[in-house]
């Protein structure tokens, strides 16, 4: 997943990422003027995939009530912002942008303000007593409810639902594709986790783990393939341990079954997919993946550390030596697959050698990249109730430092190996330096720039011979295949 709140801190993926920080998604259609809609509305989004993939169901439930969206905050009636708990800082962020709506609101009276998200469900009413900021404050699973509080809010009463379901899965909304390139989507296949990581926020701000409806995953992808899109990113927060039972005749879909049927929906769909879980990716998932050339060649395997003793403090579930036959088990089934990571420092307790233990993992398992952060108490968690934050501010940012270059180092010897290979890209857009070269990834994930040819266009598959690299791209030229 792409964690937007710490782009300083992520190492390779900060070239990749930086622009994404506090990136405001809007819909590619100019906006209509106020009075033909109930209003306008503006949507940040903060955080993890599953944030940016919300909005868009908010986008959705919103343009069914007659809203329509605005890339321009000036002329919202409504200001979003869709917040992520994950680390402090992505906390810092969301307020030091809330402080910025306050002042638009005072210059414009009747302007409502919304925090959706995982902030919302983490601190609930204490945005509408303590702090006076916002009219709204609605967490994930209470979406539907949008309308109904937005009105309540438009006559003066302040609006909250932070109800967290144990049903919903937004199945049957179809949403609203804000900022897209039109060629990659997102659906999300789940939502909340069942896990308890010490050190994570999650189930506390998105519930109890529930499984969408095979049948609305498989529309939406052939829905997004009829019109255009060329890749989807099923999303969840471990999706290994999706299972969907058929209420008609009992029979269950896992993880592996679901990949397959998206797959089929058309060859030249590509299918990618994330979080993988460690303890939960089955070689029936590997198998799956080795059999259809459209599903990715990637799998992002968070790791988190690679030392077992600290592995079972943040109740990871798996160890050390688990952890390694997994990526055997991947190398193995998916020869060409590329692996990347999530990677914390300085965990409660974490000693020197625990942490060379993290740093010979990355090269063992030779990542294509990763994303680093280091760690950040977060208020209810099980680490934060049960283990001293002991690892010093200093300790934890020079160890980062040193697991971000060895990263880059890595990745970089990843991509030269690439040099003199030819891939097949999908074409998402110009990039970022030339609207003379496109962009675009290839199936191990990694981003491949190259000059523009005749005929080419954003959703065209291409053949791209790799010339040279970086940490973080490929470039290199179309070659006829
Ligand atoms: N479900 C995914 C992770 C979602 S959170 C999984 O299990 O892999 C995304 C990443 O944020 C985590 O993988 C972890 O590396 C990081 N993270 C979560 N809580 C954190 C904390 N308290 N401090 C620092 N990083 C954290
Ligand atoms: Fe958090 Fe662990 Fe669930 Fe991932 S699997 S969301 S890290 S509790
Ligand atoms: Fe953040 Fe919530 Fe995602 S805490 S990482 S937005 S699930």
């Amino acid at each position: 997943m792409l964690y937007d709140d710490n782009p300083t801190l992520v190492g390779i993926a900060k070239e990749i990422d930086e622009s994404k920080q506090g990136e405001v998604f809007f819909n590619a259609q100019p906006a209509e003027s106020a009075d033909t809609a109930a209003g306008l509305f503006y949507i940040e989004s903060y955080g993890c995939q599953m944030n940016f993939s919300d909005s868009e169901i908010v986008g959705s439930i919103l343009a069914e009530s007659g809203y329509k969206p605005t890339r321009d905050l000036e002329l919202a009636d409504l200001i979003l912002i869709n917040t992520c708990s994950i680390r402090e800082k992505a906390e810092e962020t969301v307020r030091k942008r809330l402080r910025l709506f306050d002042k638009i609101k005072k210059q414009r009276p009747g302007t409502l303000v919304g925090v959706l998200g995982c902030m919302a469900e983490r601190l609930k009413t204490k945005f509408l007593e303590e702090e006076k900021l916002v009219d709204l404050v609605v967490g994930p699973d209470a979406y539907r409810d949008l309308p109904k509080l937005v009105a309540g809010a438009e006559d003066g009463d302040k609006g909250i639902n932070v109800f967290l379901s144990r049903e919903e899965t937004y199945a049957d909304i179809n949403p609203l594709r804000l900022d897209s390139n039109g060629v990659a989507a997102f659906i999300s296949i789940m939502r909340g986790c069942d896990n308890m990581c010490s050190f994570c926020v999650v189930p506390f701000t998105r519930g109890r783990e529930r499984s969408r409806d095979a049948f609305s995953i498989v529309a939406e992808a052939q829905e997004l393939y009829e019109r255009g899109y060329r890749e989807v990113t099923l999303l969840g927060q471990n999706v290994d341990s999706y299972k969907w039972e058929n209420p008609e005749n009992g029979e269950i879909v896992n993880f592996a079954h679901l990949l397959e049927r998206v797959a089929l929906v058309h060859p030249d769909l590509r299918v990618r997919f994330s979080t993988s879980h460690p303890k939960d990716i089955t070689d029936e998932v590997l198998h799956t993946i080795a059999r259809h050339e459209n599903i990715c060649n990637y799998i992002h395997l968070p790791v988190q550390s690679g030392n077992s003793r600290i592995l079972e403090l943040m109740n990871r579930t798996y160890d050390r030596e688990w952890y390694m036959d997994r990526v055997e088990a991947i190398y193995r089934i998916i020869p060409d697959c590329a692996i990347s990571s999530d990677i914390i420092t300085g965990f409660c307790s974490e000693t020197e050698e625990e942490h060379q233990d993290t740093l010979s993992m990355i090269e063992w398992a030779n990542y294509s990249m990763s994303y680093m952060f280091f760690y950040s108490e977060r208020p209810g968690t099980l680490a934060a109730r049960k283990f001293p934050d002991d690892i010093s501010m200093d300790v934890k940012k020079r160890r980062l430092n040193e697991i971000i270059r060895l990263q880059n180092h890595v990745s970089l010897k990843h991509n030269k190996a690439d040099i003199g290979k030819t891939f097949k890209v999908l074409i998402e857009g110009d990039s970022k330096k030339s609207d003379q070269e496109f962009k675009g990834r290839n199936s191990q994930n990694k981003m491949v720039v190259f000059p523009k040819a005749e005929g080419y266009r954003p959703g065209d598959y291409v053949f791209v011979k790799v010339k040279e690299a970086s940490s973080a791209t490929l470039i290199g030229e179309i070659t006829p295949q």
